[in-house]
């Protein structure tokens, strides 16, 4: 499995290529540990499996009806080719394993995976946080108690997180290997211009609340 992130991220070196394998992997027990994601989670979890695949359909079909609702998501559906089908089918998949992963290193790989594949399809990061929060809401009136319910949530947090880590991870490469700079470098200028930038965009923001 590490290898199928190695061959996503082939513009690096075959040592880049393990190394970032290996930090998904990290990543995945460090939103894990941090999460709380204890077996008992994935138990409650398991049991809602079957009401899920019940209500499959008429989850996709909201998810995908908020997404097409909205001028980007709409456009970034036409622009990539996806079909309604194909994403239902992509999106019952993913609940597949949602319900049924048991939140270990095979999974966050395969989250990863899922992650890398938008990336490369070009959806921006804030419509995957904005359809996870329609798989929320739908998800939502499915558990049966207050213990799903908990392991829902964090059952979504921890794919978008791993979902985003791909996006980051790519971003990284892409510095990287385009402008020669790497992310400690990336990350010290974000400190050098962080002040200056955050004070220019707070007196915007005031300045347009004075407009309200
Ligand atoms: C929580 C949000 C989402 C989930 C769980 C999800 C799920 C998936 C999955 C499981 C795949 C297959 C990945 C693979 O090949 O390994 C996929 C691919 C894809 N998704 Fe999503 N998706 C989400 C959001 C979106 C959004 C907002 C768009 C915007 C249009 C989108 C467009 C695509 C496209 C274009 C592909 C590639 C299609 C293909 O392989 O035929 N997805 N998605």
């Amino acid at each position: 499995m590490i290898n199928v992130i190695s061959r996503a991220l082939n513009t690096c070196s075959v040592s880049e290529n393990s190394e970032f394998a290996a930090r998904i992997v990290e990543m995945g027990k460090r939103c894990r540990s941090f999460l709380n994601i204890t077996p008992d989670d994935v138990q409650a979890l398991r049991a809602m499996a079957g009401r899920v695949a019940a209500s499959a359909d008429a989850i996709v079909s909201a998810a995908a009806s908020s997404l097409l609702a909205d001028p980007e998501g709409r456009e970034c559906v036409q622009r990539s080719g996806l079909t309604l089908e194909r994403a239902a089918e992509l999106f019952k998949y993913w609940l597949a394993a949602v319900f049924g992963g048991d939140y270990g290193d095979r999974h966050a790989i395969l989250v990863a995976k899922i992650g890398l594949a938008h990336v490369k399809s070009g959806v921006k990061e804030q419509l995957m946080v904005e359809t996870m929060g329609t798989f929320a809401r739908e998800l939502a009136g499915l558990s049966s108690n207050t213990a799903e319910a908990v392991a829902v949530v964090k059952a979504l947090y921890w794919n978008l997180s791993i979902m985003l880590y791909s996006y980051s991870i790519v971003r990284e490469v892409v510095r990287k290997r385009a402008i020669g700079v790497d992310e400690k470098l990336y990350e010290r200028l974000i400190q050098v211009f962080a002040k200056e930038v955050y004070g220019e965009l707070s007196s915007a923001l005031k300045e347009a609340e004075k407009q309200l």
